[in-house]
């Protein structure tokens, strides 16, 4: 297989300047609690989005991703969000424009050439990653100072909301940004504020992709922020992870059946965080994993965000001993369950779990892994 290097040479006839890379994550535990104001615990991962560019003349775009037919080539940055095939490049171009509203440097023009082993879809958040690394390169193409990682994350963040149009919270941007080998990043979405709790020695993170994908996905994700944002403003606070479970629980008759298991869902998961940031301090690795498994039931029964392939998933994870727990991670309505796990449980362990499922899971052994960076 061609390096990067050589695929952006033979693609655009120079060599890149620079390349960037960001990494996926996993949503540890703090689902939907992100845009709610909660606490959420992610972890980057050893798959990546890796971005090479160089620079171009001013007013000339070229854009190609690993696979694709052949370069984009734009005259400038469009306004408008671009559809259908070509949707993917809303990521960077949205980056590009970010950086503007941010009121940091642009490159005039530029090459850029995208390749990724992270699996889109599964919920991995490769949408984070390529935001980052796009970032992370063009403002080195700008000649600019390294920026925060606080920043960074913001930045694709914005762009996400705006020029992707996916009302997402910070996790996904905030892990990638913050990411650390051998540790996983909190985020108290308040601020946010960011930082990192270690993962315990001897525990091992596993991915079992079911490879479906809702197809309005996009479209549940912002019926499920929109649900959350009414069900606040009914509860008269502005966000809903304000509540803890014991003040919610008399408020609860205000709502409707629906929007009460949406708010119970946010605010117990909320809860859920802290409770597994103590375990993981006290060293529980065994109330980790109820944490980790309740919070799937959760999200199965309150947020109904899971699908069938995911509960089965985590069903039959559940019962191996070797298994602390298994929840969905990311926005649901399809992807991937993760499974924490002892370091005894095997591949051939995974695969004797992925069997009894239908369709059958891609299984993915993860390393955690440090956040995005330049490297070249
Ligand atoms: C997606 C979003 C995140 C977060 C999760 C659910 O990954 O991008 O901001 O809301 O879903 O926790």
């Amino acid at each position: 297989m061609l390096s990067l290097q050589e695929q952006f040479q033979q693609t655009f006839g120079r060599a890149p300047t620079v390349i960037a890379r960001a990494p996926g994550r996993i949503e540890f535990i703090g689902n939907h609690t992100d845009y709610n104001g909660g606490a959420v615990l992610g972890a980057a991962i050893d798959r990546y989005v890796w971005v090479a560019a160089a620079p171009n003349a001013a007013g000339r775009f070229r854009l190609q991703s690993h696979g694709g037919a052949k370069p984009l080539d734009l005259p400038a940055v469009p306004a408008a969000r671009l559809t259908g095939a070509e949707s993917w490049a809303n990521y960077p171009l949205g980056v590009w424009r970010s950086l503007g509203d941010f009121k940091l440097p642009q490159p005039a023009g530029f090459d850029l050439f995208i390749t990724s082993d992270l699996p889109a879809g599964a919920g991995l958040s490769s949408s984070a990653a390529l935001e980052l690394a796009t970032a992370l390169a063009l403002l080195e193409l700008a000649g600019s100072e390294p920026i925060a990682p606080e920043q960074l994350a913001a930045l694709g963040r914005h762009a996400e909301n705006n020029y992707v149009g996916v009302p997402c919270g910070i996790l996904d941007q905030g892990t990638s940004a913050f990411g650390r080998a051998g540790q996983l990043v909190h985020i108290d979405c308040r601020g946010p504020y960011f930082s990192r709790v270690p993962l315990p020695a001897g525990t091992h993170l596993w991915i079992f992709n079911t490879r479906e994908k809702h197809a309005l996905i996009d479209g549940l994700y912002a019926t499920r922020h929109r649900e959350c944002l009414e069900a606040a403003q009914t509860l008269g606070v502005a966000r809903l992870a304000d509540l803890t479970p014991a003040q919610f629980r008399p408020l609860e008759p205000k709502l409707t059946p629906e929007l009460a298991r949406r708010a119970k869902h946010v605010i117990e998961e909320h809860a859920r965080v802290g409770d597994t940031v103590a375990a993981l301090q006290r060293g529980n690795l065994p109330a980790v994993g109820r944490l980790l498994t309740a919070s799937h039931r959760s999200s199965q029964h309150l947020f109904e965000n899971s699908t069938p392939a995911l509960d089965r998933l985590v069903d039959l994870l559940e019962k191996h001993p070797a298994v602390y727990g298994a929840r969905l991670t990311g926005g649901g309505f399809g992807g991937a369950v993760m499974a924490l796990t002892r370091e005894d449980f095997s591949m051939a362990e995974a695969e004797a779990i992925a069997a009894q499922a239908a369709p059958r899971p891609d299984l993915i052994h993860l390393q955690s892994a440090d956040g995005a960076a330049v490297v070249r």
